[in-house]
């Protein structure tokens, strides 16, 4: 049996009045609700909660501070798919993806980032990088991430225990972009603690930090960049200084923002799907034993641990006009929440949502985004990542068990677990054959 318990490790914004253990889903008062507010997600995404926005109140006006401000949440699928849809009417330049305008980093300098682009640079953008980043390029990545797993796994096997979020779901994603980008082993730790600086800042909404971590990020690449420029290398930065489509290049300064963004927007997310996943499996044995008696389940258990865990709970977005959505009426400037978290668990779209079930087929989940222009780039490499983790995982260290209390960030962008203490049989297994 399991030891499960579940702590926080950060401190919920100084300015709640709300205290997290009197909050009851059913009961809280919508007209007063603010999701910008972390005590609602000291145990994560607050689902129950969501799944009542969804049916009483979608989308929900969430007043911030004394009203005068706010943003409308959006929880069902379809308005969220609705909105990813159309940059031209909602913009992620105009007000940032984040709740707090200068969340993780200020809107001026996001701007420079394709994830904070609006069209027609962000297709110009995304045209190029698309033109390097093709899903064949992925697929010679197998055997090297199927290497680090298999590493990842050697270090730990023979202790029989570890703590699963640092020694393997933070280090798989970490050692895969660090190998893209021909990051030194000796530099990859600093890269990482700028990610986590990243995530903390979105959490909290601490421009400072998370402007900081970017630019020292920022710098550290824009010297790679500027090496591979003289002396283009067989490597993805060099590929892209040179790419060009109908006669377009990305900059060095945007080559330098693109990968600054990439050490963010694949690590945490694919740690975080690593290390909910393999709670969900522990804490499910039954299915857990479905993967293990039929390997063949892995893609369909990937889409699950993918709707399941929705690492990114939302973005926003900011209304160019007035328009309407899921029968509201929005307003030229009013911001938009997509609630992926919730989106995820939209009942109109998946059978049972809060069941957890590895043999679910293609769950339209909205773990990579409600589609569109800006639906998540690495969604093949992460795909790929967690399948091939996973395969080693389940057939090497196939009993894994938790074994103290599991700690979170507390954020409402971040699905993400900090520590998961666990134990398993030691002993060396044969690693999966290359197919
Ligand atoms: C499980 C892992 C991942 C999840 C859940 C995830 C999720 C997301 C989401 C929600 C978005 C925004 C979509 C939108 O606004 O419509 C996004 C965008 C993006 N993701 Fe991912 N991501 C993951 C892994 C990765 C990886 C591994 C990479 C690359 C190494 C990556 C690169 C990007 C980029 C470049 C964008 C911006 C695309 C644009 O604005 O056009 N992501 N991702």
């Amino acid at each position: 049996m399991s030891i499960e318990s579940t702590t926080v490790d950060t401190t919920p914004s100084d300015a709640s009045t709300v205290d997290p253990s009197t909050i009851d889903p059913g009961t809280v008062d919508l007209s007063t609700l603010d999701l910008s507010d972390l005590c609602y997600f000291e145990d994560g995404p607050p689902y129950a909660l969501l799944a009542r926005l969804r049916e009483e109140a979608s989308p929900h006006w969430n007043a911030v501070g004394d009203g005068e401000t706010g943003f409308w949440s959006f929880t069902k699928a379809a308005d969220i798919q609705a909105i990813s849809a159309d940059p031209e009417t909602f913009s992620s330049a105009r007000g940032g993806v984040f709740l707090a305008q200068d969340g993780a980093v200020p809107v001026d300098a996001l701007r420079q980032i394709i994830l904070g682009m609006d069209p027609p640079q962000h297709t110009r953008v995304r045209n190029i990088v698309q033109a390097v980043f093709t899903p064949r390029l992925i697929k010679q990545k197998e055997a090297s991430i199927r290497a680090v797993a298999t590493e990842l796994i050697n270090e730990v096997v023979e202790r029989g225990e570890c703590d699963f979020v640092d020694d393997i779901a933070v280090e798989l994603p970490l050692r895969v972009i660090a190998d893209m980008l021909g990051v030194p082993q000796d530099d990859r730790r600093k890269l990482f603690d700028w990610t986590n600086q990243l995530s903390r800042a979105a959490a909290t909404a601490d421009p400072t930090l998370g402007f900081g971590a970017l630019l020292e990020i920022g710098g550290y690449i824009s010297a790679l960049t500027a090496a591979r420029a003289a002396d283009p290398q067989d490597d993805l930065i060099s590929r892209l200084i040179e790419a060009t489509v109908d006669g377009e290049k990305l900059t060095e300064a945007e080559v330098t923002y693109f990968f600054a963004l990439l050490m963010f927007a694949g690590n945490d997310t694919t740690r975080n799907t690593t290390a909910g996943a393999m709670r969900a499996l522990i804490n499910n044995p039954d299915q857990r034993d479905l993967l293990l008696e039929d390997p063949s389940l892995i893609d369909t258990a990937i889409e699950e641990f993918l709707r399941w865990v929705s690492p990114v709970i939302y973005f926003t977005r900011t209304a160019q006009r007035d328009v309407e959505v899921g029968g509201q009426l929005v307003k030229e400037g009013e911001r938009v929440a997509m609630w992926y978290s919730a989106g995820s668990r939209d009942p109109e779209r998946h059978e049972n949502p809060e069941t957890f079930d590895v043999t679910r087929v293609k769950p339209r989940h909205q773990a990579f985004g409600g589609g569109g222009p800006h639906f998540c780039l690495g969604n093949a490499l992460a795909r790929l990542e967690l399948r091939v983790l996973f395969e080693e995982l389940l057939r090497r260290v196939p009993d894994m068990t938790i074994t103290g209390p599991v700690t979170r960030l507390t954020s409402n962008f971040s699905n993400e677990l900090t520590s998961m203490p666990v134990r398993f049989t030691p002993g060396v297994r044969e690693p999966v054959k290359e197919s």
